[in-house]
């Protein structure tokens, strides 16, 4: 694989676990989940970043890992699959970065997917714990965000019903 592959979407679209599914088909490329990578640069998980520093101070972690992980790869010649987090391409910067460094792939789900998804796991994302209704903060943040993963992406693959594997094997084909 000759270029860095990006995962984007939604919270709960499935970028994790398809990108450790494109691993298995790509292994020449290494996995990284860009929270994951700014947890372990920081020695913090996120809730507690958004909690002491706030939403901007995180957002420029997001920049900063991105540069971070292109730089390295430039420098040693690897390329990377890059599970983006649900916002780092809201960000000018880091959908540049993106466009520029990677082939960006929205993972595009319903809202009935994404709600369904993450009822059991919205506690670890300190955007869905405003004690709104889930579905109307879901709604509420894909009218924003949906065209701007839109814009972000190189390909758009509709993951509704279908397994992280089955995505994986969509990406491979469009590749
Ligand atoms: C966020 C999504 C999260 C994480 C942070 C903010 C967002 O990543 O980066 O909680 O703004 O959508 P996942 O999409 O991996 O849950």
């Amino acid at each position: 694989m000759d270029c860095n592959i990006a995962l984007t979407g939604f919270m709960g679209s499935g970028k994790t676990s398809v990108g450790k599914e494109l691993r298995k088909l790509l292994p020449d490329l290494e996995f990284i989940d860009l929270d994951a990578y700014i947890e372990a640069m920081t020695g913090t998980g996120i809730p507690e970043i958004f909690e002491s520093q706030g939403e901007e101070a995180f957002r420029n972690m997001e920049k900063m890992a991105l540069q971070d992980i292109f730089d390295t790869n430039e420098m040693l010649g690897t390329k990377s699959i890059l599970a983006l987090g649900g916002g780092t391409v809201m960000t000018d910067a880091c959908r540049r970065m993106v466009r520029r460094n990677c082939r960006c792939f929205y993972l595009r789900a319903s809202l009935d997917t994404l709600v369904s998804n993450l009822k059991e796991d919205s506690g670890n994302r300190p955007l869905l714990r405003s004690g709104k209704d889930l579905r109307s903060t879901v709604k509420g943040l894909m009218e924003l965000r949906g065209p701007v993963y839109e814009s972000a992406a190189h390909y758009i693959i509709d993951i509704d019903g279908k397994t992280p594997t089955e995505i994986a094997v969509d990406i491979i084909t469009s590749l």
